[in-house]
């Protein structure tokens, strides 16, 4: 689907319309504050160098903790082999990511050596203490699981982690038996699935309605909206978190539209950059709790965790944007 430059159409018919000039467009968080903030009692923090300014959070509903509302992939990215100086360039990028206020780490079995340069990179920044652990497991054997988990520790070097996902369905009625034990040891402290590319959503819908789970992560970005009709509703009414995975849709998004111009629409509602309006239209998805972007460079590191700074998008302007994209 292709961005049309609809700027000339009655945008500022549909501006008025709506009754969002720029100002109005992103409303103060008060203002517009996402429907799962509401009542949940934020947890304290542990860490004593919180970032100054306020960064976008949102709530994980079993919970009622925060979370940073940008997290990290790693597929691709992270998987650069045993090779030194590649090694610490992508330490210099988590240092970024958790320098400008980032938590959740996501990785798999399944993304070759990048849980192995998770642990090299996290022991050179003598782990901080936000670090959220999200990984995975990727086998179709019920008695490969157990020991999957505890090779994901050991790459990591942690001694426990907090979230364990089901990737891509896989087996999860066995390994799902599985996560529940773990978590009810205290061993982690959610349990999820995942899902992609708008892939089996039918299946993610029917166990989500029938299960207990913590979190799913799946495909959603402007351009791949199928999550929203059913997925995204079950996640709210259910009080499941969402991970948004490819958010950049595998980066094609950024290829596509980098070295073009925003939309006026954009610019009017004080957007700066495409990463911004990417990213920052995933995360105030009402059901949506983090996207996780994945990169290799510190620049664009700096880009993504950027839009934490600010407000929230109404939903009349995520509405706007999405029109533009349709
Ligand atoms: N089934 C599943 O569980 C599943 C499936 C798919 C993905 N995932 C998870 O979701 C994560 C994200 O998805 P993804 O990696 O497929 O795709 P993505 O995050 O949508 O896109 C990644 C690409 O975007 C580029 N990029 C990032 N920030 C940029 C910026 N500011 N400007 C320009 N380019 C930028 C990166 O290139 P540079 O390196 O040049 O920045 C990279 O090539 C994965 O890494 C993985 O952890 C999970």
């Amino acid at each position: 689907m292709k961005y049309t430059d609809r700027s000339k159409i009655n945008r500022r018919t549909l501006i008025k319309k709506l009754g969002l000039y720029s100002g109005l467009l992103c409303l103060p968080q008060s203002i517009v504050a996402k429907e799962e903030d509401s009542g949940a009692k934020p947890k304290a923090r542990q860490e004593s160098s919180a970032p100054q300014k306020k960064l976008l959070s949102n709530t994980i509903p079993s919970s009622g903790s925060k979370i940073s509302a940008m997290g990290m992939g790693t597929w691709i990215t992270f998987n650069v082999g045993s090779n030194t100086e590649l090694r610490d360039k992508r330490t210099q990028v988590l240092k970024k990511f958790f320098a400008m206020g980032g938590e959740l780490i996501d990785s798999s079995p399944m993304y070759g050596s990048a849980q192995s340069v998770l642990g090299y990179s996290l022991g050179k920044l003598a782990y901080p203490k936000k670090l959220f652990v999200a990984d995975k497991i990727w086998t179709q054997s019920t008695s490969e699981g157990p020991k999957q988990y505890q090779e994901i520790k050991n790459l990591w070097g942690v001694k426990k982690t907090d979230l364990m996902q089901i990737h891509n369905l896989l087996n999860w009625q066995d390994h799902l038996k599985y996560l529940q034990r773990l978590k009810s040891s205290g061993e982690i402290k959610y349990l999820g699935i995942t899902t992609s590319h708008g892939r089996r959503h039918d299946e993610l819908e029917a166990i989500m309605k029938s299960h207990t789970l913590d979190f799913v992560q799946l495909t959603y970005n402007i351009t791949h909206r199928e999550a929203e009709s059913r997925i995204l509703k079950v996640a709210k009414d259910r009080g499941i978190a969402v991970i948004a995975n490819r958010p950049y849709d595998g980066g094609d998004l950024m290829d596509t539209y980098k070295s073009k111009k925003l939309p006026a629409l954009a610019k009017e509602a004080g957007i700066k950059s495409w990463a911004e309006l990417f990213l920052k239209w995933i995360i105030s998805h009402p059901a949506v709790t983090l996207a996780i972007p994945a990169t290799s460079k510190v620049e664009h590191m700096i880009e993504n965790m950027k839009v934490l700074e600010g407000n929230f998008f109404s939903p009349e302007l995520r509405k706007a944007l999405s029109k533009e994209f349709s």
